[in-house]
């Protein structure tokens, strides 16, 4: 089965930087037939990159979105937005969103209500910061993240979701987590979603994806993890070589 590798550019390309990284995954990792690869580009090179990617295997996503269907809302791109340029994903509620623009459990729960009126699978992002996990307070954490930004959605259990455990400690360094603990990540994400929809939605529609401080060598042990089914890069993702060595140490 193909596990899914999501790259973040974050705000870290230019235009050019983000068609030519583009175009080198097109040629060298889009036919790859264990790795589906969605690249979440900044909102104005989505269009370019787009126009490369498309005919491939490579989808796209956005890295955000608003809260509202549309209307006066300056700086704000909306999930129809996004569909419109060809994205298929969009990333809700990453940690950045919620640490450096006070995104909350409410907020993500409009936005991930838009993703699914457009037509786009989001990517929930959740995950405890350094305070919380060394407090024991993980399980809680994502309980409340799972259960206020998803609940009550109207295009569940229909809909896929995306899960990608973004451990905030873990995002941007070089500590991640180790592998064999994501089974109880997994165990509590399945127990909340269980809850809040059903079993079968959680094991006919939902995949979990980690993420933070990933790289071409810690890459193959999560590959590798039945409790993983993909992998969301950010640093790792920014060019070619070490995002090539990600997506080849799935071996299996
Ligand atoms: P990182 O970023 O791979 O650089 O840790 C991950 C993320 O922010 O999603």
């Amino acid at each position: 089965m193909k596990k899914i590798l999501v790259a973040n550019w974050k705000m870290n390309l230019s235009g050019s930087q983000s068609v030519s990284l583009a175009e080198k995954i097109k040629k060298r990792i889009s036919g790859f037939s264990k790795v589906k690869l969605i690249l979440a580009p900044a909102f104005p090179f989505l269009n370019q990159t787009e126009k490369i990617i498309s005919g491939s295997a490579v989808s796209l996503a956005g890295q955000n979105l608003a809260p509202w269907k549309e209307g006066d809302y300056t700086g704000e791109v909306s999930a129809d937005n996004l569909k419109e340029v060809g994205c298929s994903y969009a990333i809700v509620g990453h940690a950045e969103r919620r640490g450096y623009f006070n995104e909350n459990n409410d907020l993500i729960n409009k936005k991930i209500d838009q993703t699914l009126s457009a037509g786009l699978t989001p990517i929930l992002c959740v995950g405890e910061n350094y305070r919380e996990k060394e407090k024991k307070q993980t399980g809680s954490v994502l309980g409340r993240q799972i259960r206020e930004g998803l609940q009550k959605i109207k295009g569940f259990p229909e809909a896929d979701l995306i899960i990608a455990y973004e451990p905030v400690w873990a995002i941007g360094g070089e500590k991640s987590l180790a592998p064999e603990e994501m089974q109880s990540i997994f165990m509590t994400i399945k127990k909340n979603l269980t809850n809040l929809y059903s079993e079968k939605f959680f094991d006919e529609k939902v995949k979990v994806l980690y993420g933070g401080s990933v790289d071409g060598d810690k890459a193959s042990a999560f590959w590798e993890n039945d409790f993983v089914d993909g992998l969301l890069v950010g640093g790792a993702g920014l060019n070619f070589d070490s995002l090539y060595k990600v997506a080849v140490a799935n071996r299996l």
